[in-house]
């Protein structure tokens, strides 16, 4: 059997590490000592289960979608993460972070974000921990998730447009990593993904592994059994990925399919495409695979759904797509944004663009009628009702 846990170093396989730059040395080195000993710890597990079950509205439903297993001719079931508090996802990990933040004793929190929902999720917990939040967006995304931007105001955080590169979700991360740079000791980054220098993946991805031991219980109460077939999540950075198939990784059985963003087509240059377009290569402090020209400059990557356009990738995904445990799809634009309005009408459920491009992943896999299949419905598509209304009004 693989190994796909992280070693001390913070490696799955070649990818992972932690390449930051010798200011960030001691907060990064502080992060890697005490995360493990901070989340295993009684009180930390007390006061997240407390806030996961309470103020998130966990569990979230595992909900048999008639629609989808009607299409597809086998047992599909939706894990509601769109039904938590804030729309999506997001939020497990940012209430664990602010409990270690606060362990640790730090003040102030930045955060980067592209649709919008991870800043609304730190800016969420920072209202309730009464603590300063700073996020960084890119002005492209600033734009086209106008209503998460006002959101995070009324929250109490400070919203700082970033207008460097393609002026998304990249661009928001570099200038946060400028940001911690300049305040080390008494800020503590709330990333959003299982990205960034080492323990950040493991960390996020252990938050976010509520997600899978729900799946697990859930299961067992509906079908009898705990492992399904198929698990299938979106992937920007990975953190919903990550947490969907964490309790399942040593279950050789279950297959898992990743859905990246490929934009207008991997090979029309617009893309987000990481896993399949990328090479190895370092980005934000880890090394994973990167969207990157020749000589190593990164390639702006391009998705209609501002969530999933990052030119890196978790480095659990890289080396799980690489040692082949995982599947890789893109999905395009048009078939992320049919999926999305078939599950609208067909099952009155409006999900995120994210969430909608794990769904249309669904045609690309040919299943057999017993088949089990479990699909993370990572968010909400209020976020994106006017990319929606735009489409509508296209056709
Ligand atoms: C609803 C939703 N799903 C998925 C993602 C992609 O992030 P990740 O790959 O970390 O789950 C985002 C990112 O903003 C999101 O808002």
């Amino acid at each position: 059997m693989q190994n796909f846990s992280v070693d001390k170093s913070g490696f799955y396989g070649e990818f992972g590490g932690a390449y930051i730059p010798e200011i960030l040395h001691r907060c990064v080195t502080e992060l890697q000592d005490a995360y493990l000993r901070i989340l295993e710890s009684e009180s930390f597990k007390k006061d997240f289960d407390q806030l996961l079950r309470d103020y998130v509205g966990r569990p979230s439903p595992l909900y048999w979608s008639g629609y989808l297993s009607g299409k597809h001719g086998c047992s599909i079931y939706l894990k509601r993460e769109d039904l938590n508090h804030t729309g999506a996802h997001k939020i497990n990990n940012t209430v664990g972070q602010i409990l270690v933040a606060k362990r640790l004793g730090k003040t102030r929190i930045i955060a980067e974000t592209g649709a919008g929902q991870h800043g609304v999720a730190t800016a969420t917990v920072c209202a309730l921990m009464q603590m300063e939040c700073i996020v960084y967006m890119g002005k492209t995304d600033v734009e086209r998730q106008a209503v998460n931007v006002k959101k995070m105001q009324m929250l109490g955080a400070t919203v700082v447009p970033v207008t460097s590169g393609n002026m998304t979700l990249k661009d928001a991360t570099n200038e946060a990593i400028r940001d911690w740079c300049c305040n080390p000791t008494d800020t503590h980054y709330i990333i959003g993904s299982t990205v960034g220098p080492h323990p950040y993946p493991d960390m996020v991805a252990r938050l976010q592994s509520v997600i899978s031991e729900e799946i697990r219980k859930q299961l067992m109460e509906k079908e009898n059994r705990a492992v399904p077939d198929y698990l299938f999540a979106c992937v920007g950075g990975g953190s919903n990925a990550a947490g969907t198939i964490y309790h399942f990784l040593n279950d050789d059985a279950v297959k898992i399919v990743l859905a990246e963003a490929g934009g207008k087509g991997i090979d029309s240059g617009e893309t987000a495409a990481t896993i399949q377009m990328g090479s190895i290569g370092i980005i934000h402090g880890c090394k994973t695979l990167v969207m990157q020209t020749e000589d190593g400059q990164i390639t702006e990557p391009y998705s209609i759904s501002a969530g999933l356009d990052y030119p890196g990738i978790g480095p659990i995904h890289a080396h799980l797509t690489t040692t082949r445990r995982a599947q890789v799809v893109a999905v395009n634009d048009d078939e992320a944004l049919k999926a999305a309005f078939e599950l609208t009408r067909y099952e009155g459920i409006i999900p995120a663009l994210e969430s909608a491009h794990a769904l249309a992943a669904l045609d690309k896999i040919t299943f057999k009628p017993s088949d089990i299949v479990v699909l993370t419905l990572s968010g909400r598509g209020d976020k994106d009702l006017e990319t929606y209304f735009k489409q509508i009004d296209a056709d």
